[in-house]
């Protein structure tokens, strides 16, 4: 037997409707809010999450899926969806569309990480990146799909954010970092010291717990915004208020990857085994379409883990709804069956659900089989039905049963 590879999943058949039920509300959100679906490639070049990622992150330096083709050219499995969505924005000329231009994507994401609960090798995301605007009303907008999105299964959630300012905000946020990591170097894990001299906001992330009590006592962004992006700050802050959008600051938030400017925000669960986790996240990169070779174009999007939400759902008790494709079982004795099937195929025709006997039953079996499949109605087809031309017909639910001529078998189950 060929195993699984570590950190990645299958989704049987048996689950497949909790993943039709996210999708299918992705698709009414993308109606309500116009999104564009946008779906670009597995792979990329492995140029394109250096420049956009970044090189200072964990993503990139640990865990990217980077291999070279028989071209011998460096190609990488895409951990993430932003980067490709900004790679086709520039390349495709996309700035030629009316702005702002919503697009939306479910994509595999790859990431060579350690597996866990929640944390695979090959996770899927439901994303969003809007192009063209850079007004507080688009931060609130892509505050409300998310809240959307969310509340379509019965839950308000709480938004952690932050606000990383403009250039000299954020350099001056640094300059403070430094001042206050650099008489305790010394004690941060060998990463960490790459990271202060790559991109010191990057030891923010790190996951080493005494690297995270060293941080204990660093400056807060907050307190080094200039008086605009204070104003900024504020005013997105009241939106959501006004909105009803609930939210916490939080000060040590500068997020995994190196492309964000101004405001980022998490969505956490906090799990009794697995700690905190995000389901989802995102925030403003206002640079990184010019640095992908295009204009000056703003951007803010966010991605939802699918199977870290499926996670999350199950273990609040989420009843996903079941699918049920078969509306009739028609079962057939053998002399039947073709004559079964030709009905199923006039069936199926007009959008119905048919199973016909495809493992050569009997009748007794293929009433045992109707059953497992929790059908509605069983129609039954012998001989005599068939010179009728018509189908005995029982309702599983009531258990009455009657001869329906087949023209009107349609009718009669979609009554
Ligand atoms: P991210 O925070 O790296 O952001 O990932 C987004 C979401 O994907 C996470 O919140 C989490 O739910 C899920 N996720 C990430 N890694 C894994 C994993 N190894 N296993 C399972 N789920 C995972 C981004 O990827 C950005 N592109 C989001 C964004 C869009 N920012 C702006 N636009």
């Amino acid at each position: 037997m060929i195993n699984i590879p570590k950190g990645t999943k299958d989704v049987l058949p048996q689950d497949s409707y909790k993943w039709h039920e996210i999708y299918r509300v992705v698709e009414s959100l993308s109606k309500k809010y116009n999104l564009k679906e946008i779906m670009t490639p597995t792979f990329e070049s492995t140029e394109l999450f250096l420049r956009s990622v970044g090189d200072s992150s964990d993503v990139v330096n640990k865990e990217m899926y980077t291999f070279l083709d028989k071209g011998e050219r460096s190609i990488t499995l895409k951990p993430e969806g932003t980067a490709g969505v900004v790679r086709s924005f520039v390349e495709k000329g996309l700035f030629n569309n009316a702005m702002p231009l919503k697009t939306y994507y479910k994509t595999p994401c790859f990431r060579y990480e350690r597996p866990q609960a929640g944390r695979l090798r090959e996770h899927h995301q439901f994303g969003v990146e809007m192009f063209g605007s850079n007004s507080v009303y688009s931060e609130l907008e892509i505050f409300m799909i998310l809240s959307d999105f969310f509340g379509a299964f019965g839950i308000k959630p709480t938004f952690s954010i932050n606000y990383l300012g403009c250039d000299k905000c954020n350099e001056r946020y640094k300059q403070k970092l430094r001042e206050c990591i650099t008489p305790k170097l010394n004690d941060f894990c060998a990463d960490c010291k790459v990271r202060y001299n790559k991109n010191i906001l990057r030891m923010l992330d790190c996951k080493v717990p005494s690297c995270k009590e060293l941080l204990c006592d660093i400056p807060k962004f907050s307190d080094c915004l200039c008086e605009d992006c204070c104003n900024r700050y504020a005013e997105i802050k009241k939106g959501l208020s006004d909105l009803g959008i609930k939210y916490v600051e939080n000060d040590m938030l500068v997020r995994g990857l190196d492309y964000y400017t101004g405001t980022v925000f998490e969505i956490i669960n906090i799990d009794k085994e697995n700690g905190q986790t995000a389901l989802g996240a995102g925030g403003r990169y206002n640079k990184l379409v010019e640095e992908l070779g295009g204009k000056s174009v703003p951007v803010i999007g966010f991605g939802v883990g699918i199977e870290r939400f499926i996670l999350y759902l199950d273990s609040i008790g989420y009843k996903f709804k079941e699918e049920n494709n078969v509306d009739i079982y028609l079962a057939s004795t053998p002399e039947c069956a073709i004559y079964a099937m030709q009905i199923a195929k006039t069936l199926r025709d007009k959008n119905i659900g048919v199973e016909t006997d495809l493992m050569e039953r009997g009748l007794k079996a293929q009433f045992k089989y109707a059953d497992k499949l929790n059908t509605r109605y069983v129609g039954v087809i012998g001989s005599e039905e068939m010179t009728a031309g018509e189908i005995t017909i029982k309702d599983m639910a009531t258990g009455e049963q009657n001869r329906i001529k087949v023209d009107d078998v349609a009718n009669y189950i979609t009554k």
